[in-house]
This record gives C-alpha cells, structure tokens and sequence, in this order.
C-alpha cells in the first residue's frame, strides 16, 4: 500500500516500451503538436476514460473533466478549456458525456451535505427543479437517477450553446455540440439526439447579436 503509486511509474515504463515496439515514431508524432477533432466535457469519476471507451488515441480528443460533467457559466477552468478548443484548436465537434450511476447526480436528487461540493452540485439541483414534475412521476428511484442524468447531459448540452464562444463558431458553420451518456453496466455509449449546431436551437433570450 506504501508504495503503490510506483505501479503507475512501472506501468508507464511498459506502455511507453510497448508503443515504441508498435510504432518507433509514435512519440516523434506526438511532439509535433496536436490537431485534435474533439473536445470531450466529461464527468472526473474513474471510470469514464474519454479515449478508453471510445478506442481513440492520445491526440484524438481534448480532455475536460470535473464532477458530473458540468457547464458552468462562472467557471474559468472550463471556458478557458472551451475557447482554446474552439478558437485555436478548432475542434468541429463538442461532446459532453455523462454517465448513469454518477455520484454527483444522486448526490444532487439527496438532501445529503456534501460540504464544499454542495456548491457544485447545486447546478444539478436545479435541473431537478426545472423538470420536477417528470422526474417524481418516476416511482423507480434508479429509473429516475438514470433520467436526471440525462437530463442533466441536455441542460449542460444548452449551457454549452449559452456561450459566446460556441454561437461564434456556430455562426461560422464549424462545430456541433453532441450529448451522449456512457453506461458502465454494458460499456456503451448512448447519443442522446440532443445535438445543436446552431443558434436557432436555443431558446431566443440566450441568442447574441453576433
Ligand atoms: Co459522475
């Protein structure tokens, strides 16, 4: 237990022998930079790795993660993450992915202090409010975890197009925003169908005059 952190240096060791083994210039590609496609807004937990599960490799997706993939309009870490994505990077498509079972979700449908992260989770309490009436018409209280996360993919699907930055790129027909929820039970990937692309899928009020 003492030591086990050097499994992960250990590990490295092999993985990085293996690739070299593969591909002699598979890090020589890797220095030349990065032209990723995607930029992927995850949730932290452990066990949703971005390229893992989706059989891509390093360089494919730009990574952002935090508890139950959130889209915060006041969080610097996630539009500085968005605007290099979008303005430099030039990704075409944004996917945010949830995941059922997530921790933060049933944390936010609970009365239950979770201290400092009670601010965080906040957010998803009031996507619960906001479709109230549907998710307590659920009696099944998995069923219902299983819909606020979906729930919560579409709203932070609509956060992502509240920006500035994502309507500049819409309007220059260059990116899709896509949500999907991952399943750990059977591996797989759902999309959602809630892909926007441009302005007009928004509710008005959240339209700029760009
Ligand atoms: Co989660």
């Amino acid at each position: 237990m003492k030591n086990s952190y050097n499994r992960l240096l250990e590990g490295n060791k092999k993985w990085s022998e293996q690739k070299l083994k593969e591909d002699p210039d598979y890090f020589k590609g890797l220095t030349l930079g990065q032209s990723p496609e995607y930029l992927w807004i995850g949730c932290s937990d452990s066990r949703v790795p971005a390229n893992e599960i989706t059989g891509t490799k390093s360089g494919e997706i730009f990574v952002h993660r935090n508890i139950a993939n959130m889209v915060v309009h006041t969080d610097m870490n996630l539009l500085s993450v968005l605007y290099y994505a979008v303005e430099v990077l030039h990704v075409k498509h944004i996917i945010l992915c949830g995941h059922y079972g997530c921790g933060g979700v049933i944390a936010a449908m609970s009365n239950k202090d979770n201290g400092f992260v009670n601010n965080w989770l906040r957010n998803i309490k009031e996507v619960y409010e906001k479709n109230k009436a549907e998710l307590e018409a659920i009696s099944d209280i998995k069923q219902r975890e299983n819909r606020l996360v979906e729930l919560n993919v579409i709203a932070q699907v609509k956060n992502l197009g509240k920006t500035r930055i994502v309507q500049r790129a819409w309007k220059r027909g260059e990116l899709q925003v896509h949500g999907w929820v991952y399943g750990f039970n059977n591996g797989l990937i759902t999309d959602l169908n809630v892909m926007m692309d441009e302005i007009d899928d928004l509710e008005p009020i959240f339209r700029y005059d760009l």
